[in-house]
């Protein structure tokens, strides 16, 4: 199959036609924001299914049975994807979507909302792995080839959702102030409880100490692999085919060290420092984007 039959195009973004249509695209421009909405936005492979898992409990104070009942994608559903729409009535206030888009790419709405965003990025070497491994099991994405040409296409953005420098810097850039908070995934390894207590903080929500810790430790890797609704077992394997990987494949920091040469870690670093040049952040990974 050829880009054509597997992406449809929206401002220059390849989107999967699996999870996207015309129809899902106009329901997501027309979609209307409510103030207390909470909207966490990734670049695809950056901890998505992660904050699925995390948001419902946070909101709703530490019950789990949302999340040990409903496939993720229905919970904390992807607000431009077809099965949006068909959940919206099931989700109680406050409602909490994930979405892969740029800022400017938003609902209208959305800019004229109180709506509180959770942005979460993570080091892109990891996400050209993650992403890759993905390709090679998701019959609905491209094959992806060699690892070196699957980096070209991602430092070229014909990949899913364009480039994840224009990504990182349309939301970094953005004017939402105290409306959004700035997570890596990198934090989220490093210190889960910590992250879970601050984005309960900045969604205004008081848990308890012995709630943060359930929270948590549900959503630890080996508790998520074990998690029906989470990690994607309910996909036919046409679709994901396990015996290629899992979609919770590795859940690591760092794993770009087992598949980067040191002439293609050069270049990568290389052509994302240069597009990156101009935002004024810092990121866990920036000591030449080596850790
Ligand atoms: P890997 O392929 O490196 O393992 P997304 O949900 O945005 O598609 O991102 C998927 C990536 O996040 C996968 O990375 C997956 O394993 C990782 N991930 C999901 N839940 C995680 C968790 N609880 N701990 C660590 N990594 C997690």
């Amino acid at each position: 199959m050829d880009n054509n039959d597997l992406y449809l195009t929206y401002h220059g973004l390849l989107l999967p036609k699996i999870s996207h249509s015309v129809e899902s695209i106009s329901y997501f421009e027309k979609f209307e924001f409510k103030d207390d909405d909470v909207i966490a936005v990734t670049y695809p492979k950056s901890g998505t299914t992660w904050i699925q898992e995390i948001l419902p409990p946070i909101l709703n104070g530490g019950d789990l049975t949302p999340v040990l009942t409903i496939p993720n994608w229905d919970r904390v559903p992807w607000l431009e994807e077809t099965r949006a729409a068909l959940n919206m009535d099931k989700l109680s206030s406050p409602r909490a979507f994930v979405s892969h888009m740029p800022y400017h790419l938003m609902p209208r709405s959305f800019f004229s909302s109180k709506a509180k965003v959770i942005y979460i990025a993570r080091n892109p070497k990891d996400v050209m792995v993650s992403s890759y491994h993905f390709h090679q099991m998701a019959s609905f994405l491209h094959d992806p080839g060699t690892f070196e040409n699957f980096v070209d296409s991602f430092l070229a953005g014909q990949v899913m959702f364009g480039k994840w420098t224009d990504h990182v810097k349309s939301w970094r850039n953005s004017n939402l102030g105290d409306g959004i908070l700035y997570v890596t995934y990198e934090e989220l390894i490093e210190d889960l409880h910590g992250v879970v207590e601050r984005i309960a903080g900045f969604l205004g929500r008081q848990l308890s100490e012995e709630s943060l810790k359930r929270v948590t430790e549900h959503a630890e890797f080996k508790n998520m692999k074990d998690n029906t609704m989470s990690n994607y077992s309910l996909v036919p394997v046409e679709v994901m085919d396990k015996n290629k990987t899992h979609f919770l494949r590795k859940g690591i920091a760092g794993d770009w060290k087992n598949h980067f040469s040191a002439e293609l870690e050069v270049k990568c670093n290389a052509s994302i420092s240069e597009e990156l040049q101009g935002i004024d952040v810092k990121f866990p990974w920036d000591k030449k984007l080596n850790k």
